[in-house]
């Protein structure tokens, strides 16, 4: 389990991580987002023992990272993708970070199997294209078959079917009990692969917990609904204990009721529904706290 406790992080006058608490449950994925700046590759380091904490303290399993005798078989990570000699050979590569986790270097070719280079597995990665990187670092973050994976934004760079293929990963590190924290600001590409979430914003934890429960906090599920009469409609709604979110011309948008009810209600009084969307997404969840923070 990663643990922050009360974990502070200053650079001179800068806060880039403020009295963070939180847990992060093992055998899961974690989702850690925050805009630009808000302090997600900070906490990351601060976990993996690359920056030291001004207060606080950032646990793996009970003890700070550098207490492990063999790190890399605790914590692989992907922070930089810039991390290896352009002038080496990809398998080289792999097997120098091997060689310094102090774990065999022959895995190396089927490391890079798994993460889809073995065909370029002898090339020079001076060349190779920003996915590549990511698939690359992949490779070496693994190289101490970690308990633990860390990922600082690892879909930059990757196209769709990169992005399917590292979710797929991921889920299936997951399902070997694995614990997977990955950062992004991607929050559209998180939805679907996440099960918890610690939310950041200017080094401040806004949120942490199940996906589903910080969605339902922030951004209570919505109906927009399209009528041939919005006004009545609306008056309905307030009277059924509903809320009207807003109206633009014959569109709604209301909370409170489910689809079903506001169907109901609509049919009572006699009024058409010209069309209707259920709208719930983590994005609208993440704008709507990350606008509370700014708020107070
Ligand atoms: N080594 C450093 N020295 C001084 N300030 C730093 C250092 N590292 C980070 N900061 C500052 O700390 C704050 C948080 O930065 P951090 O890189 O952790 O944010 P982030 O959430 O990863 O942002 P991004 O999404 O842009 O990667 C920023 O204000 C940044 O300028
Ligand atoms: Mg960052």
């Amino acid at each position: 389990m990663l643990e922050a406790e009360s974990l502070t992080k200053r650079f001179g006058a800068v806060v880039a991580v403020s009295d963070a608490s939180f847990a992060i449950r093992p055998g899961a994925i974690t989702g850690f987002l925050g805009p630009n700046g808000a302090g997600k590759s900070t906490m990351l380091r601060l976990f993996l023992g690359l920056v030291h904490p001004t207060s606080g303290s950032a646990l793996i399993d009970g003890r700070p990272i550098h207490e492990w005798p063999a790190p890399s078989r605790k914590v692989g990570a992907v922070l930089d993708t810039q991390c290896v000699h352009p002038s080496r050979r990809a398998i080289d590569s792999v097997r120098w970070a091997a060689w310094l986790a102090g774990v065999p270097t022959s895995q190396a070719e089927t490391l890079l199997d798994r993460v889809g280079l073995g065909a370029v597995a002898g090339q020079r990665t001076g060349k190779f294209s920003v996915g590549m990187r990511q698939r690359l670092a992949l490779a070496i973050a693994l190289v101490g078959d970690p308990e633990i994976v860390v990922l600082d934004e690892p879909m930059n760079g990757l196209d769709p079917e990169g992005i399917a293929w590292l979710k797929d990963l991921l889920r299936r590190f997951r399902d070997q009990g694995r614990t997977v924290l990955i950062s992004s600001h991607l929050l559209a590409e998180l939805e679907d692969l996440v099960d918890d979430l610690v939310v950041i914003a200017r080094g401040e934890i806004i949120g942490s917990g199940s996906a589903t429960a910080f969605i339902d906090r922030f951004q209570p599920q919505t109906i927009s609904v399209l009528s041939d009469k919005p006004q009545p409609l609306g008056a309905a709604v307030i009277e059924a204990g509903g809320e009207v979110i807003e109206t633009q011309g014959q569109r709604m948008e209301i909370s409170g009721l489910t689809s079903i009810q506001l169907g109901e209600i609509a049919r009572d009084a006699g009024i058409v529904l010209l069309g209707l969307t259920e709208e719930r997404s983590l994005k609208k969840a993440f704008s709507e706290a990350t606008a509370k923070m700014t708020d107070l």
